[in-house]
């Protein structure tokens, strides 16, 4: 089948020899990909900050159609449409249960592939014609008609994601709260912000474009360097992931204030010290974002209309061939003017 590999820092391959995936246990399924989106997650490996199996497909944000399933995925059949949330779950164990799919004690990330854990292979991403998903029954989301693909790429991860960071960060309806990076995950936690009631939502990003993207969606936008500007608030979510935002994040927190950081860490340490977080009774919040539990009451919500999904403002790119996979992960990662969320489209 056709679909990218990750061979290197910097280096994307479209290939189109890779096998097809097949049901290897009677709880997997095999989703044909609809759509597959870049994350600011699939830059960590790209740009060298992150360690990962190389020749892995990445790729981890994903609708598709079910085209074969085991004996026991309950009730899910070829032809179904599903949202594939980017880690896997069983649904039973006591993270599960307790609302933290993404640290369920079976469940794995699509497309990354720990370098030092060889004995177990990497679970292929979804920047393919295929991927196989284990433990299908409790990890597919079946789709309504209601969620076009575009939403669904971002229910896979960042809408969610930007929602779970907002709901960390003891928002106060009427009180301000400050966003820092707006890639797709901190426009999401802004929408999340709005709608969880915080007034204002101030936004912060270097990139006039990204920051013209939050004005959209109903924030102040705000350039670094001005947000001296902004009095210290309660709610602060960072969503940069570099330790310059981050500082910047603990520098906007009034006394008692929370700081969730959604970012995927590229340093060893938090930004703040000790005796700053004591100093103001500061609460740190950060984690991966348990998608396919958050996704049990938000989805009703999209679907509901409460709660809008903001494909039009985000997906700058929603349908992409995988042959222009290097090039794409190039100009994403080069941050251009109007290339925010990308999907591939096989
Ligand atoms: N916790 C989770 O489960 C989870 C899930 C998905 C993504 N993530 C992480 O969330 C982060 C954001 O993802 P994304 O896809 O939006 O990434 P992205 O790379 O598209 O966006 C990052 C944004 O931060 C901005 N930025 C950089 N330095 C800044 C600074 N000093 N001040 C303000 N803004 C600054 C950049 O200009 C960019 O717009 C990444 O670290 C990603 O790995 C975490
Ligand atoms: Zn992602
Ligand atoms: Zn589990």
């Amino acid at each position: 089948m056709r679909g990218l590999t990750l061979d290197g820092v910097g280096v994307i391959t479209y290939r189109t020899d890779l096998p097809e995936p097949e049901v290897e246990r009677s709880t997997d399924a095999v989703v044909a990909v609809r759509g597959a989106g870049l994350c600011g997650s699939d830059l960590h490996p790209y740009e060298g900050r992150e360690r990962v199996r190389f020749g892995v497909i990445p790729g981890h944000e994903v609708v598709g159609q079910v085209v074969a399933v085991g004996d026991d995925v309950g009730d899910f059949m070829p032809g179904d449409r599903v949202l594939v949330p980017f880690t896997t779950n069983c649904g039973t164990c006591r993270p599960c249960i307790a609302g933290l799919s993404a640290r369920c004690s079976s469940g794995e990330l699509f497309g990354f592939g720990d370098p030092d854990l060889l004995s177990a292979p990497a679970l292929a991403g979804g920047q393919a014609e295929q991927v196989r998903v284990p433990l299908a029954a409790s990890t597919l989301v079946r789709l309504s008609d209601e969620i076009s693909d575009e939403q669904a790429v971002l229910l896979a991860d960042n809408f969610p994601t930007g929602w779970y960071a907002a709901e960390r960060a003891g928002i106060v309806t009427g009180e301000p709260a400050v966003v820092i990076g707006l890639g797709s995950v901190g426009l999401c936690a802004v929408v999340a912000a709005i709608s969880m009631g915080a007034a204002p939502v101030m936004a912060v990003d270097p990139l006039e474009d990204r920051r013209d993207r939050a004005e959209r969606l109903g924030a102040q936008p705000v350039l670094p360097g001005d947000e001296e500007s902004i009095l210290p608030v309660g709610a602060v979510i960072e969503a940069a992931g570099t330790p310059v935002a981050q500082r910047m994040a603990v520098r906007l927190l009034r006394p008692g204030g929370t700081l969730s950081i959604i970012s995927v860490p590229t340093a060893d340490h938090f930004q703040v010290t000790a005796v700053e977080a004591y100093d103001r009774n500061i609460t740190i919040r950060t984690g991966r974002a348990p998608v396919r539990s958050i996704l049990d009451h938000l989805l009703g919500r999209v679907v509901a209309g409460e709660v809008v999904v903001p494909g039009e403002v985000l997906l700058t790119h929603p349908s992409v061939s995988l042959a222009q996979g290097a090039e794409m992960y190039r100009r994403f990662a080069a941050r251009e003017p109007g290339v925010l969320k990308i999907a591939f489209a096989p």
